[in-house]
């Protein structure tokens, strides 16, 4: 009998990490992957673009809940997605990432007593104040089968008393995606499309609650990035959620002499693309911390912390407050120390999707050390504090230094 796996998905950045486990799942015979996709974000430009371009297959079933509060639009997806998962009666539901319906799904499932497993597991900023951190928190938390994208994740469930036989530290899946679509993004050349030069420009997103719900911080944002365009064009496609706060405000870009151009939202290829060849990208997403690192392009995110802080030990990430000056130093100088290589995470290497298919598929197993081993790698780095001190808080430094200027 065929393995049947529902994969749920609702919003922009959950489509990236949908397309590389449904592509790895099709070519398997045994499996049947079914794909709900709860409407949660139902702009054209914010969702069916990413199934094209992704060659994600339409969805199987579409919940259409569209937006709401948190709470309304949770327990849409719940009602509407309960029948379904009674009548398709799943093996496994996957789900991905720290969106609503990500939450709305795995409880769900868990209460119908389905098996969850949710790819992109263990990130954790600390910052309860983020809707997406108690997502988190309470999906990791019913999931059986915890995808891990980097070790520290593990980390971090280990600590709240996950067993370690529930994780599999498969890898970034946000990163097979970009593997997949990088060659078609460098073919694209969006940049030389809008008349800009290689490395000539700054790609800026933000759309969090914390930097656009209140109109000072989104006007003091606004400011910072048309007084940087005034130095290099500052490309921002404006998020819906953003775009309704600006009108609200009544914020448009000032006129004199800079050149910060709002454009609609874009499709992965042509972001991927934008990005690639960016001196400098400036956002609040979880995604473009990854993506930003793995191609080791500067970024700045505008966020007191990070579930990713890999991307700022060993990445290109750097925190900033929503403050312009210091914005605007964070920019020059991440711009400055720009890497020469690219920098290399284990297991960020576009083959994540592979792995989990083969935990679903043969039971194969992606272990993350055990809590001694876990406490030896403490011990290991407490050694190497006392040998490298310097070297070690810098790196500590690199997650908090832009908050504290
Ligand atoms: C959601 C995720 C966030 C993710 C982001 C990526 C949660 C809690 N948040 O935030 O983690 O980074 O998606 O985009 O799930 N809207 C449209 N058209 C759309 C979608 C949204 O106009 O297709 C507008 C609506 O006014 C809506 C607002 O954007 O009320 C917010 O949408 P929602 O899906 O609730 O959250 P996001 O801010 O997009």
């Amino acid at each position: 009998m065929k393995l049947r796996i529902v994969s749920v998905v609702g919003a922009r950045p959950n489509f990236m990490k949908l397309a590389p486990v449904d592509r790895e799942l099709a070519k398997r015979g045994d499996v049947e992957h079914v794909i709900v996709h709860t409407g949660q974000h139902y702009d054209p430009e914010m969702s069916a673009a990413f199934f094209e371009e992704l060659w994600i297959p339409a969805p199987d079933y579409h919940l259409g809940v569209g937006s709401g509060s948190h709470a309304s639009q949770t327990a849409a997806v719940m009602q509407r997605l309960e029948p379904v998962l009674t009548q398709t009666r799943p093996d496994v539901v996957l789900v991905y990432g720290d969106v609503n319906s990500t939450v709305a799904a795995a409880l769900v499932a868990a209460k119908l007593g389905v098996r969850v497993g949710h790819v992109e597991a263990g990130l954790r900023s600390g910052d309860w104040t983020m809707p997406e951190e108690i997502n988190r928190v309470v999906t990791d938390r019913l999931a059986a089968l915890l995808f891990i994208p980097s070790r520290e994740a593990g980390h971090n469930l280990l600590a709240e008393g996950v067993p370690s036989d529930r994780m599999h530290f498969v890898g970034n899946v946000m990163i097979d995606s970009l593997c997949w679509a990088l060659s078609r993004a460098v073919e694209r050349n969006a940049a030389a499309q809008r008349g800009l030069s290689d490395r000539g420009y700054v790609v800026a997103t933000l759309h969090r609650p914390s930097n656009v719900d209140d109109p000072a911080t989104l006007e003091t944002l606004l400011d910072a990035l048309h007084c940087l365009s005034r130095d290099l064009p500052v490309v921002f496609p404006v998020h819906p959620r953003a775009k309704q706060r600006l009108c609200d405000a009544g914020l448009t870009p000032g006129r004199n002499g800079g050149d910060l151009r709002l454009i609609e939202p874009v499709g992965y290829v042509e972001m991927l693309s934008l990005v690639a060849s960016a001196a400098l990208v400036i956002t609040d997403s979880g995604g473009l911390q990854e993506e930003t690192t793995f191609l080791g392009v500067p970024c700045l995110t505008v966020r007191p912390n990070t579930e990713r802080p890999i991307t700022c030990v060993h990445g290109t990430n750097r925190l900033v407050p929503p403050r312009r000056d210091a914005l605007l130093g964070a920019a020059g100088r991440a711009m400055e120390r720009r890497p020469p290589v690219r920098p290399m995470i284990e297991r960020w290497d576009g083959r994540a999707a592979e792995r989990i298919a083969r935990v679903l598929c043969e039971d194969e197993c992606f272990e993350v050390e055990a809590v001694d081993q876990v406490s030896d790698n403490a011990r290991e780095l407490s050694e190497l504090q006392d040998r490298a001190p310097g070297q070690l808080r810098r790196a500590a430094m690199f997650a908090t230094k832009e908050v504290l200027t």
